[in-house]
């Protein structure tokens, strides 16, 4: 297999910005140009920033199946490559692409389609680019219900169950990964919740659905989760309960990263 990013291993020393640790600790979101905090559930373009840095060259294809206000287009294409995004609103994927163009490098794609990832027929993706496969793809889902995103029922936050959730996510995976090149890379940005009085460990289920979709699991990271303004005002309250009831305030999330085929 060919080289699968731009890094230059002889001058390894040289890349201090790359993280090879699996513990993120990134204290404040890059808000720089476009990026910003405005979209509910979105992710900061760290995350994004130090997985394509490892996992993509320039001029490669990244796929978003969850898009939301293009973080992982937006950065894409900063690095010079090009990007796709599935989103199932068509407000919230209109905005991205204002956004995303205000930004835009000449002869890089970023592009949105407004569809339901579980079913969107990927080979649209391949033929309209002209291209065979993408070379990486991101999940950031919906933390199941914690974020209603919309009423459409094919929103995974709208499931009603986690088995259900799981279902459809793993149905997003199968339908996405069939035009992923063999060898190359994904992963998925999860968190675990909270309800009736126990942890449903979503991240742990999502890695499970991928690793049963024929992936192999590569790294396991650890990445902090700021309060959100919400939480903020409610900080004593969710204490007290932690101390009350033998609880752990969740204050990370996960970045599971996997291959396709050995
Ligand atoms: C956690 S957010 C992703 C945020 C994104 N990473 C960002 O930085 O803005 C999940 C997104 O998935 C979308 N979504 C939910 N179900 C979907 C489906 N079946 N197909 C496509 N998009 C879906 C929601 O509308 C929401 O925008």
């Amino acid at each position: 297999m060919g080289k699968i990013n731009d890094l230059d291993i002889n001058n390894w020393k040289e890349l201090t910005n790359i993280w090879t640790d699996s513990l993120w600790i990134i204290p404040q979101r890059d808000n720089s140009g476009v990026h910003n905090a405005h979209y509910h559930g979105n992710f900061v373009p760290q995350i994004v920033y130090q997985l394509l840095s490892r996992y993509t060259k320039k001029g490669d294809f990244v796929l978003d199946p969850f898009s939301g206000s293009g973080t992982t287009l937006i950065e894409a294409q900063r690095m010079r490559r090009n990007s796709i995004g599935i989103e199932l609103q068509k407000k919230v994927a209109q905005e991205s692409i204002k956004r995303i163009y205000t930004e835009h490098k000449s002869g890089i794609i970023a592009d949105t389609f407004v569809d339901n990832s579980m079913t969107f027929d990927t080979n649209r993706i391949l033929s309209t680019y002209n291209i065979k496969n993408v070379q990486f793809i991101i999940y950031h889902p919906p933390y199941w219900d914690i974020i209603k995103f919309s009423d459409d029922p094919f929103d995974l936050s709208n499931s009603k169950s986690v088995s259900e959730f799981i279902d459809k996510y793993r149905k997003v995976v199968n339908n996405t990964c069939k035009i992923l090149e063999k060898g190359r890379y994904c992963a998925v940005v999860i968190a675990d919740k909270y309800a009736n009085s126990q942890i449903v460990p979503l991240g742990f289920y999502c890695m499970q659905a991928m690793q049963e979709e024929g992936l192999i699991l590569k790294a396991t990271i650890i990445k902090n989760f700021e309060e959100t303004k919400g939480k903020a005002n409610q900080k004593a309250l969710w204490r007290h309960r932690a101390l009350q009831n033998g609880l752990f305030i969740f204050k990370h999330e996960y970045i599971f990263v996997f291959r396709k085929g050995f």
